[in-house]
């Protein structure tokens, strides 16, 4: 029997993982520049962590987590995502003690048993970010400013924030009465997760995936004309906010996020390109969660992305196509004593450059033909002849220049020339 993957899961390749390398090290650059240290979690946690942090009503919890039984009866699950369990290593290493926001960052895989589609997986990965501490409309218009400056870093153009509040526990009671009153003559026309949803939750029936319910949702009141003072001005703030720092977006007072514990903020930023799943992250205010989770009371603020999504815009886009860029220095030679010699050139060279080679004992013609393949910036050639002369020659490959240098004087010559065709680059 031939083995693949696990329905939902996917191999990253060569071919495309220095896309991945590319991304999680402008990611890595971005957190830096905007204050945010590296947080590395468990990949499984308490299933009851999930159940209270996400919410049971949500499809998540309901049922899309990888949960089991380990051998002494406890049950667990893979995590389907970042916050709750940088919340419950928040408040198990007491990192909020003095007055500092606390802002954490990840980058790892998430597992949720979803029915698989361009875009959706069962293990996907994310970055994300938590800042854990302040109130303060700012930090959401920082947290919004990251994902928007990250995207643009990475080069990608045309994707759009959108921002909502979700209003807060005095302003969300009133909202959902309202909604039971509107849905409720039509309530037989939704979907049975619907039903329950209308009962447990009406706002998490804007999270339906069903197109049907969606349209029946299309004249349903907007949650921003039933906020409470305190979160309509904090709403407010956000977007001054962002104005004044010019960041775009736009409000839409439909967008609702798929996990319960959001308070005031949420926001998502699309692209269009990517189809029906084209939040690029989604993310948002969660002032109650750590009290939920057995903290002090302690307002928060964050967003995740999906990775898998980001490579798709981003190869759509054009803007990562091709492959890897190639190997600095490719060495070609022909004959076991030319071997040698080349094994003691590359042996130098990889001390601060990329070099590949042939170890196949191809003729001089393929290994040349492979360096340019490759896409190798310099080839090093070392023959017979060459060896019994002392010398190598240096081939450039992007002006096809080719010079005879003494063997003790490759290296030197190779990262001369190297350093010349860099800094005429600039
Ligand atoms: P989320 O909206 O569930 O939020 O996920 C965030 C992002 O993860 C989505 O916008 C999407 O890009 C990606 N994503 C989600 N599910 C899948 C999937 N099955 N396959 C591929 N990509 C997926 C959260 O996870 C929250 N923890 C965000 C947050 C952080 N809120 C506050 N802090």
């Amino acid at each position: 029997m031939a083995y693949k993957a696990p329905r939902g899961t996917r191999d990253v390749l060569p071919d495309e993982s220095w896309k991945w390398q590319r991304i999680e090290r402008v990611f890595r650059a971005t957190a830096d520049r905007f204050g945010y240290r590296e947080i590395r979690l468990p990949v499984f946690e308490e299933t009851e962590l999930f159940a209270r942090g996400i919410g049971d009503a949500t499809d998540i919890v309901r049922k899309e987590m990888y949960t089991f039984t380990d051998r002494k009866g406890r049950s667990l699950t893979l995590r389907p995502e970042g916050t709750a369990g940088t919340v419950r290593s928040f408040i198990e290493h007491n990192m909020g003690r003095g007055a500092r926001l606390t802002k954490l960052y990840y980058f790892c895989p998430m597992f949720r048993y979803e029915r698989p589609q361009a875009g959706r997986y069962r293990q996907f990965w994310q970055w994300g970010l938590e800042a854990i501490g302040s109130m303060n409309p700012a930090v959401d218009a920082e947290i919004i400013h990251f994902s928007v400056d990250l995207f643009e870093s990475l080069g990608l153009a045309g994707a759009e924030a959108r921002v909502n509040s979700a209003g807060c526990p005095t302003c969300t009671p009133a909202y959902n009465e309202l909604l039971r009153e509107r849905l409720g003559g039509k309530l037989d026309q939704f979907c049975d997760d619907c039903k329950v949803r209308y009962e447990r939750n009406p706002r998490r029936m804007f999270d339906c995936k069903n197109e049907h319910c969606l349209e029946l949702l299309e004249d349903a009141p907007s949650i921003l004309e039933s906020l409470c003072e305190e979160c309509a001005e904090h709403f407010a703030s956000v977007r001054k906010h962002l104005e004044r720092m010019s960041v775009r977006f736009v409000v839409d007072s439909s967008m609702a996020r798929g996990l319960d514990y959001y308070t005031k903020t949420v926001f998502e930023v699309h692209h269009e390109g990517l189809g029906a799943q084209s939040a690029l992250c989604g993310g948002g205010r969660y002032d109650a969660l750590v009290e939920e989770l057995g903290g002090a009371p302690t307002p928060a603020c964050g967003v995740s992305s999906g990775v898998e999504r980001l490579i798709t815009a981003l190869t759509d886009t054009g803007v990562m196509t091709g492959t890897e860029p190639g190997p600095s220095v490719y060495v070609a030679s022909l004959g076991s004593e030319a071997a040698l010699a080349a094994a003691a050139v590359i042996a130098e060279l990889r001390k601060s450059i990329s070099v590949e080679t042939d170890y196949q004992s191809r003729s001089l013609k393929a290994q040349m033909k492979e360096a340019g393949k490759l896409g190798a910036g310099h080839v090093v050639i070392i023959g017979e002849d060459e060896v019994a002369r002392g010398v190598a020659v240096v081939k450039n490959m992007t002006t096809g220049e080719q010079n005879e240098v003494a063997a003790d004087e490759v290296v030197a010559a190779l990262l001369v020339e190297r350093l010349a065709s860099t800094q005429s680059d600039k």
